[in-house]
């Protein structure tokens, strides 16, 4: 397995250009189900999870090219709506096929999902807001089957324990973009990749309104058809960078991000004393002053992302003062805080809290990757870190960021893999 190998203390410059967002890229390619004419999808991230989402389609019958950035989806065989465990177990993105399956091809078999283990990831939301508007629902040696003979526009409640989900109001819209009638989903996800979704769907020919609101309308059409739609970019991603420009007292220029989709970190990072400033075509971050600790609460969009909680609660270790970080969508989302401990950090866990306590500087450890966003808290811990950290299980990373090491080799880091 291959390692990455940090030496620390090296403050990040220079440029570095956001890639489309992977949590985009997973839905729009489900979308390509509705149709069986040709989508082109522009801006897609080269990450094993887009990988993985293609080898679905391509099991669903699609034929799949992808050619730099673009992918190319086209219709093959459309009897096919077995999506096995094998790929759909690998991530929770996957779960977007149920709703363009059961809306487009009346049936569907698609295994539950996997995914980063951030704590229990429930499907109850999917399954309610699906049957809701008529879809029908068994479960089946670890299979969802669905029958979608009967989908038909109802109103649908979308809300959980913990607020909106994101990838429950993706696969509603999109079933619903089929159904006959009229469909409100009611606290709806207005999450940006939503609305990216919502905006692809729209080319296709859907019609909907509200999205980007807590209530989406859909009017059901009889077929969608293909269209060439560019991927937003990944805010989360843009946050990774800006967090890693901060914690090493840096100057990055993040080209492409789009402000706008960030506010609740802009704003988090401004009061800590950094300086954010929205340029054309991007993002320039840089340490001017040592920061002050925070308070952050995660929350839906667009409150403070629950993507960037890892991130962020590197940074506080090494931000002089006491910091509170409480995770509100995935409650034991914290299993990066024991391995930052590794190298110094002083952080107690109050479940849904974290405490932190602000130290000089973090020392270089082996630490262990658990899941996407904790591995790049790792990364960003050791590239502040006095000495050479070396990071293991990092297959993670290569699901969600595009060539993670050259963009921060780029910046100056000194980092590489080793197998
Ligand atoms: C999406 O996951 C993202 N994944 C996650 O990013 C992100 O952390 C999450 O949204 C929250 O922003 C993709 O887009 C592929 P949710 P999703 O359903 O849609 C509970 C990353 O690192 N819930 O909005 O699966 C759930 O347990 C990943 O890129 C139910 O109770 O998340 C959580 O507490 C990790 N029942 C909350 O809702 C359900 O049926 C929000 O989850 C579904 C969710």
């Amino acid at each position: 397995m291959d390692k990455l190998i940090i030496r620390g203390g090296i403050k990040l410059r220079g440029t570095v250009k956001i890639s489309g967002a992977k949590n985009a890229a997973l839905p729009l390619l489900a979308a390509t189900l509705l149709t069986d004419e040709k989508c082109v999808i522009k801006n897609v991230p080269t990450l094993t999870d887009v990988d993985t989402m293609i080898k679905i389609l391509i099991e669903l019958g699609k034929r799949v090219a992808k050619s730099g950035d673009v992918v190319t989806v086209e219709s093959g065989d459309d009897r096919k709506c077995r999506a096995p465990y094998e790929l759909i177990s690998t991530m929770r993105g996957s779960i977007c096929v149920l709703g363009p399956l059961a809306a487009k091809r009346k049936k569907a078999e698609v295994s539950f999902p996997g995914g980063c283990v951030i704590g229990p990831r429930p499907i109850d939301l999917h399954l309610k807001g699906l049957q809701d508007i008529g879809v029908d629902i068994k479960i089946k040696s670890g299979y969802i089957i669905a029958g979608g003979k009967k989908i038909k526009g109802s109103r649908v409640y979308l809300g959980g324990h913990f607020g909106s989900s994101v990838l429950a109001t993706a696969n509603v819209l999109m079933a619903a973009t089929l159904a006959k009638g009229k469909t409100a989903i009611e606290n709806a996800a207005c999450e940006p990749e939503i609305v990216d979704l919502a905006v692809f769907l729209k080319k296709m020919g859907a019609k909907i309104r509200g999205e980007a609101s807590h209530r989406i309308e859909v009017s059901g059409v009889r077929r969608l058809h293909g269209c060439t739609h560019r991927l937003i970019p990944d805010r989360i991603e843009a946050g990774t960078y800006m967090l890693a420009a901060a914690i090493t007292k840096g100057d990055v220029f993040l080209r492409n991000a789009a402000c706008d989709s960030l506010l609740a970190l802009i704003d988090k990072l401004k009061e800590s004393g950094l300086s954010v400033e929205r340029q054309r075509n991007g993002i320039r971050v840089k340490y001017t002053k040592p920061l002050k600790p925070l308070d952050v609460t995660t929350l839906p969009y667009p409150g403070f992302p629950t993507d960037l909680q890892a991130q962020m609660m590197a940074l506080m270790t090494v931000t002089k003062g006491i910091s509170v970080i409480t995770e509100k969508i995935y409650p034991e989302r914290f299993i990066h805080a024991s391995e930052l401990g590794r190298m110094g950090a002083s952080i107690v866990l109050e479940r849904p809290s974290a405490i932190i306590k602000g130290i000089k500087k973090l020392s270089s450890a082996p630490v262990m990757a658990s899941d996407l966003r904790a591995s790049t808290a790792l990364v960003l811990a050791g590239l502040a870190a006095k000495g050479t950290t070396e990071i293991s299980r990092i297959y993670h990373l290569d699901r969600g960021y595009e060539n993670l090491e050259a963009k921060l080799r780029a910046l100056g880091a000194d980092i590489k893999r080793v197998k």
